[in-house]
C-alpha cells in the first residue's frame, strides 16, 4: 500500500506549503480499485472480468505484459492493509466492489459467498478501525460474459448495473454510508472505445464510446433512483458518480469558443446530463455530432439522444 503513503503524503505537503487549512469536516483518506489490489483472479467462484480478459489475451497492449492477477493481493492481505491504512490515520478508504467476484454470472440469480464474506470482512474491519468505507460499484472491471453480450454498449446494461447495485445496497448499505455508481466515465466509454487501449479493448471510435455515454449515465441514474426509492429511509446515504475532468484553456482570445467545445466534450458529457437544469447532452455537443453524422450520410446522430422520460431520470431535482 505504498501508494496509499505517497497520497497521504502528497497532500499533507500542499497543506503545508500553502500555508492554509482544509475547512474543518475535510476528511482524508487513500482509495483504490478491485483490479488494481485484490488480485486473486481465479479464487472460488468469481468469473472473469473484461480486465482479466484483456491482460491474458492481449499482453502486448500492457506495459511489461503486466496483469492483476495477484496485484497488491488484497484478497489475503486485506487485514494488513486495513492495519497500514489505520496508522496513517485516513479517515476513509474507497475501494470498488468487484462485479464478477460478487455475482459471477454478472445477473443477481446468485450471490457468492465468498466475495460477500470478502466485502463484509473488509467493511466490517474498517468501521471498527474506525475507517469510513467509500464503496465504487464499478471501477473498469465488468464480467467478460456481459461484455460477451455487447457490455457498455447493448442498451439492458444500465438494468444488469441497477440489479447488481441493489444488491450491493441490499448486503452491505447498512454499513457502508458513500457510495459512488461509476468511476470515470470518460474512461469507461471515450478512452476505451476510442482507443482500445483498455478493456474491453475494441476500437470504435465515435460510435461505440457515444452509445456507452447514454448506457452509462442511464446506470447510474437507475442506481441512483433504487437507492432513494427502496434504502434511502432506512440507511441515509450518499450516491454519487467520480468524473474525471479534463479541463483546458484557451491559449489565446481566439481559442475561447473551442476551449469550451472541448471542455463541454470532456467534462459536459457527464455532467450536464446530471447537474444542468435543463439535462440531456451539452446543447453544442449534441449540435455538433448531428451535424457530422449528418455529413456523413447519416440518417441519425451517433450520440444517441436520450427520451424525455430518460433526461428526467438522469437529471437532479435542480
Ligand atoms: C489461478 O491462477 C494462477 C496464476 O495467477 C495459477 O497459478 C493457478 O493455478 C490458478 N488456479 C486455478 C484454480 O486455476
Amino acid at each position: 500500500m505504498w501508494c496509499l503513503k505517497a497520497a497521504v503524503i502528497s497532500l499533507s505537503v500542499c497543506a503545508v506549503l500553502g500555508g492554509r487549512d482544509f475547512p474543518p469536516g475535510f476528511i482524508f483518506g487513500a482509495a483504490s480499485a478491485a483490479y488494481q489490489v485484490e488480485g486473486a483472479w481465479n479464487i472460488s467462484d468469481k468469473s472473469l472480468s473484461i480486465w482479466d480478459y484483456f491482460a491474458h489475451t492481449y499482453p502486448e497492449k500492457i506495459v511489461d505484459s503486466a496483469t492483476g492477477d495477484v496485484a497488491c493481493n488484497s484478497y489475503n492481505k486485506w487485514e494488513t492493509d486495513i492495519e497500514i491504512a489505520s496508522e496513517l490515520g485516513v479517515h476513509f478508504y474507497r475501494f470498488s466492489i468487484s462485479w464478477p467476484r460478487l455475482l459471477p454470472s454478472g445477473f443477481p440469480d446468485y450471490i457468492s459467498e465468498d466475495g460477500k464474506r470478502y466485502y463484509n470482512n473488509l467493511i466490517n474491519t474498517l468501521l471498527e478501525k474506525r475507517i469510513q468505507p467509500v464503496v465504487t460499484l464499478y471501477h473498469f472491471d465488468l464480467p467478460q460474459s456481459l461484455q460477451d453480450l455487447g457490455g457498455w454498449t447493448n442498451p439492458l446494461v444500465s438494468d444488469w448495473f441497477a440489479n447488481y447495485a441493489r444488491v450491493a445496497f441490499s448486503l452491505f448499505g447498512d454499513r457502508v454510508k458513500f457510495w459512488i455508481t461509476l468511476n470515470e466515465p470518460i474512461t469507461v466509454c471515450d478512452i476505451a472505445y476510442n482507443t482500445g487501449s483498455q478493456a474491453p479493448g475494441y476500437i470504435s471510435p465515435g460510435v461505440g464510446n457515444y452509445i456507452c455515454n447514454k448506457n452509462a449515465m442511464l446506470a447510474h441514474a437507475k442506481a441512483y433512483r433504487i437507492y432513494d426509492k427502496e434504502f434511502r429511509s432506512k440507511y441515509n446515504g450518499k450516491v454519487s458518480i467520480v468524473n474525471e475532468i479534463f479541463w483546458l484553456e484557451a491559449d489565446t482570445v481566439n481559442d475561447e469558443e473551442a476551449a469550451e467545445k472541448a471542455r463541454q466534450l470532456m467534462a459536459g458529457m457527464y455532467c450536464h446530463p446530471i447537474f444542468s437544469k435543463q439535462g440531456g447532452w451539452p446543447p453544442i455537443i449534441e449540435r455538433i455530432i448531428a451535424e457530422k453524422s449528418n455529413k456523413e450520410g447519416l440518417p441519425y446522430s451517433r450520440l444517441p439522444a436520450f427520451t424525455e422520460e430518460e433526461i428526467k431520470l438522469v437529471k437532479g431535482l435542480n
